[in-house]
């Protein structure tokens, strides 16, 4: 039996740790919120009190957290994991967080002799469920290559870092690709509608051009049911774009788009918290005056 901890059962969180048990892991589980827990069951589960029983008890963890201060609580805090590190433990973060937070990981835990892997995740709850997750492992080889076996049960491709910074920035890169591909749809919907064109129409004409993505498909079917469970949090598409400014101001290189939408992101937020990313959509329908 292959025992590894795991720490953070939110949307994502949840679906991977059930594809790790169904894949034959034990694993040792930390949630904030406790009773969540309970929604993996009991077969292969050990729920401990705080990250430190993790290294007490495993070689290696997950962790699949909302942001970077999640992140550095689970670390940091008194009883997590930086505190009670071993010799040779690995701690592989798969949330999307700030290169500034996995570089400092990454170099704490070195110190020590442990080690810090950042493997963000392209996908969402269905690539979870289902190991067709992309992931992009930065940190130390060796490392990287002890935990070859999670990603292959993760995720149907690992491209590998040698730098934990490089693998943070692809999946913001990416992440800057999903909040334009969003809203770009979004303005085609509006535009139509407001015109007399249904919505389905944009969506076939879409899916016969080289415009097309899955992206489109998905997100565009789920906005004409008026669907909008959250698969993937306003709020987390926010801290992304935030963090892609961020990175952008940093390196000086102009991000125009992006700058630009992000208004559009916090009047969704406002409205629409518990909402799935897509419902910027109703945003811009409202301010174009269609009823929703
Ligand atoms: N959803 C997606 O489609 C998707 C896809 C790719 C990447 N991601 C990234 O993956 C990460 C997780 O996404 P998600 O959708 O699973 O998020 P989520 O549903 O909001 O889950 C967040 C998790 O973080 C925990 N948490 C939040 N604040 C905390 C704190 N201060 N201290 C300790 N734990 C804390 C939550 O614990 P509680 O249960 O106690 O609230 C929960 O376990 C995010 O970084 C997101 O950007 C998401």
């Amino acid at each position: 039996m292959k025992k590894i901890g795991f720490i953070g059962l939110g949307i994502m969180g949840e679906m991977m740790a059930k594809r790790l048990l169904n894949n034959g892991y034990e694993l040792v589980v930390y949630n904030r919120t406790k009773e969540k827990i309970l929604k993996l069951g009991d077969k292969g589960i050990t729920p401990v009190e705080s990250p430190a029983e993790i290294v007490k008890n495993c070689d290696i963890t997950i962790s699949m957290l909302a942001d970077s201060k999640a992140l550095e609580n689970i670390a940091y805090d008194k009883n997590g994991i930086f505190n009670n590190l071993k010799n040779g433990f690995i701690h592989i973060d798969m949330s999307t967080v700030s290169p500034s937070t996995t570089l400092k990981l990454y170099s704490d835990y070195k110190k020590q002799g442990a080690y810090f892997i950042h493997a963000p995740v392209l996908g969402s709850k269905t690539q979870a469920g289902d190991g067709t997750l992309l992931i992009f492992a930065g940190g130390d080889k060796s490392a990287i290559e002890k935990c070859e076996e999670i990603f292959k049960v993760l995720g149907k491709k690992t491209w590998k870092f040698d730098s934990v910074e490089k693998a943070t920035i692809l999946k913001l890169a990416m992440n800057s690709m999903i909040a334009t591909m969003i809203v770009a749809l979004s303005q085609a919907f509006v535009l139509a509608e407001k015109s007399g064109i249904p919505k389905e129409i944009v969506l076939e004409v879409l899916e016969n051009s080289a415009l097309n993505s899955a992206m489109y498909q998905n997100k565009g079917k789920t906005i004409i049911n008026g669907n909008f469970e959250p698969n993937f949090y306003v709020k987390h598409m926010l801290k992304d774009i935030n963090l892609v400014l961020d990175l952008a101001l940093d390196l000086k290189i102009p991000f125009p788009v992006i700058s630009s939408i992000r208004e559009m992101f916090v009047q969704t937020l406002s409205k629409y918290e518990n909402e799935d990313y897509s419902a910027i959509y109703k945003t811009m329908a409202e301010l174009a005056g269609i009823e929703i």
